[in-house]
């Protein structure tokens, strides 16, 4: 927790789930550089427990604050701080993890930011059809087995976290709808983590190795583990002028981290989809506004439904 009090400020309380997790890490950094000489923003890591967060919440809730903008661990629990808010009377602010519908609608000023998770399986997938010149045939050199089937692997983030459940999805039904076929050979769940992922690929690539052609990943930080996996066990062919010169198969993820626009540089990543934290933090912190100035001359994202902010995504690739 870290904080710089004033007696006049109005403060806001940021709840992260999980600050390890790069992408929101991200999100709080942006959150932290704006402008704060009108507000008090104090941050708060649910360090992955939903309890953790529950006691935080709690605390401030006795105590009193003038917003809460919350990440929640388990996005089907926010209805108990939409419940306590409006007994409260405390604005919410949810970004990322999405509250069910009803939730948000059981009190006028709970919010959401986040994105449409699908559009950014549907970009993947036309990334991805791109780096395979639309050549739904010999797949652009990549068709293994000359089956004319992609064979791919998909790493998911958490079980029913809206971006995982819907990116594994469209992601598929937007490479069919380019007109590949499709097969997975593998779906398994490393919560968004490098080094779960990591791990995971031993067995994948014992069980699988050799009929991969694509590694569709639902974040970076998992296709991050994965290449690290490939580089440490020797499935890369050597560096010239930087760039790796053999790959096993193109490896795809999604948040645009620095990290991954520099394996994507190297070609050890064939490209990831930009999640636009900036952009994120700046619709929260207007949407601050709003809520506790009742001013929306700030406001330069369309709320929808009085409800919803949703940050649109973007291409990076290393073409
Ligand atoms: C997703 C993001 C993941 C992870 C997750 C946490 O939108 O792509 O990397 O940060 O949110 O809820």
């Amino acid at each position: 927790m870290f904080n710089g009090c004033g007696p006049d400020k109005k403060e806001i309380a940021v709840l992260i789930y999980d600050m390890e997790d790069p992408f929101i890490k991200g999100v709080s950094d942006y959150i932290q550089d704006y402008d704060t000489k009108v507000y008090d923003i104090v941050y708060y890591d649910s360090q992955k427990s939903q309890i953790v967060q529950n006691k935080i919440a709690e605390e401030l809730y006795e105590k009193g604050v003038d917003l809460l903008v919350i990440n929640p661990v388990e996005r089907l629990s926010s209805y108990v701080f939409v419940r306590k808010s409006l007994q409260e009377e405390i604005p919410i602010i949810f970004f990322n993890r999405e509250p069910l519908k009803e939730d948000l609608e059981y009190f006028d000023d709970v919010y959401y930011v986040g994105t449409d998770a699908r559009e950014s399986g549907l970009m993947q997938a036309k990334l991805i059809s791109e780096g395979l010149n639309n050549d739904t045939k010999n797949l652009g050199g990549f068709d293994k087995n000359g089956d004319q089937i992609i064979q791919c692997v998909i790493l998911k983030g958490e079980q029913g976290h809206q971006d995982a459940e819907e990116r594994t999805k469209s992601v598929i039904e937007g490479l069919e709808r380019e007109g590949f076929k499709v097969e997975v050979l593998h779906t398994t769940v490393a919560n968004w983590n490098e080094t779960r992922a990591y791990r995971a690929m031993h067995e994948i690539m014992s069980e699988f190795g050799d009929d991969i052609e694509l590694l569709i990943s639902n974040n970076d930080a998992m296709a991050i583990g994965a290449s690290k996996y490939l580089m440490d066990n020797g499935y890369f062919g050597v560096e010239v002028d930087g760039v790796v010169t053999d790959i096993p198969f193109r490896i795809v993820g999604i948040d645009g981290l620095e990290e991954a626009k520099l394996l994507t540089q190297k070609g050890y990543m064939y490209g990831t989809i930009i999640n636009d934290g900036k952009s994120m933090a700046e619709a929260i912190m207007q949407l601050a506004e709003y809520v506790l100035e009742n001013d929306d001359e700030k406001l330069q994202y369309d709320l929808v439904d009085n409800k919803y902010i949703l940050i649109s995504y973007k291409y990076h690739s290393n073409e």
